[in-house]
């Protein structure tokens, strides 16, 4: 079964008078521990179909099928949890929480999805050494250097054992060694766990390292390897 399956996926958002026809009519599934890479320039819609996938935004038209279930019959709460359950997420900019320390903010997802604190705790340790973080524990996100947020993300995005991580741009912000490393452990940590890995980016040396890839362009997903 596809972990992720889309159907003529259609997303245009008005803009004063102006129509702007982002996404329009993409086919595109994940099966099981598939590595996909998606490239496009800026401005294609790229951050806009990770969204959709992640049921974070709302397609104009057309199918998001996650697991097998279908988002749009699902309500905000019950996408929250398959979001929580299912899915991780890596974003360029790390969005972790300032104020907890690099445990706690990997453990969130599992606090979240109701696992006791000690068991998550305990979970987030082993994540944060599994990414070479363990003399980094209760360091807090400005106390780590910008490949130990992103890692520190990574081991948050998989924290829940999540079927499908969707990285959006994850080593944009980092200088091309640290990004080439981040990107390493990003694709090991994914196999060693099983779970298929959709990574959004404009680096082509990046790209190339994926099973699959896919060029956004006009609006339209095409298989390009
Ligand atoms: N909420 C929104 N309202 C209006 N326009 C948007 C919105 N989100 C994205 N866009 C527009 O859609 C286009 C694609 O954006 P995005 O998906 O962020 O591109 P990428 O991630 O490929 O750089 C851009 O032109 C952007 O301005
Ligand atoms: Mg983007």
């Amino acid at each position: 079964m596809s972990i992720i399956k889309v159907e003529q996926l259609k997303r245009r958002f008005i803009q004063g008078k102006n129509e702007l026809k982002i996404l329009t009519g993409i086919d595109f599934e994940v099966s099981a521990g598939e590595q996909v890479a998606i490239i496009g320039a800026s401005g294609s819609g790229k951050s806009t179909l990770l969204h959709l996938l992640g049921g974070l935004d709302k397609p104009t038209s057309g199918k998001v099928v996650i697991s097998g279930t279908d988002l749009s019959t699902m309500n905000e709460a019950e996408r929250a949890r398959l979001r929580n359950k299912a899915l991780g997420f890596v974003y360029q900019f790390h969005h972790l929480l300032p104020e907890f320390t690099a445990v706690e903010n990997v453990a969130m997802p599992l606090l979240i999805g109701k696992i006791d604190s000690i068991t998550a705790q305990q979970k987030a340790t082993e994540l944060l050494e599994a990414v070479g973080l363990g003399s980094r524990l209760t360091h807090k996100p400005a106390e780590l250097s910008g490949g130990e947020r992103q890692r520190t993300a990574i081991a948050r995005a998989m924290a829940t054992n999540p079927q499908c991580v969707l990285a959006d741009e994850p080593t944009g912000n980092l200088d091309q060694k640290t990004a080439a490393e981040v990107f390493e452990l990003m694709k090991q940590t994914n196999q060693k766990l099983n779970s298929s890995l959709v990574i959004v980016t404009h680096d082509l040396d990046i790209a190339k390292q994926m099973q699959k890839g896919y060029i956004l362009n006009n609006g339209q997903l095409e298989r390009d390897w």
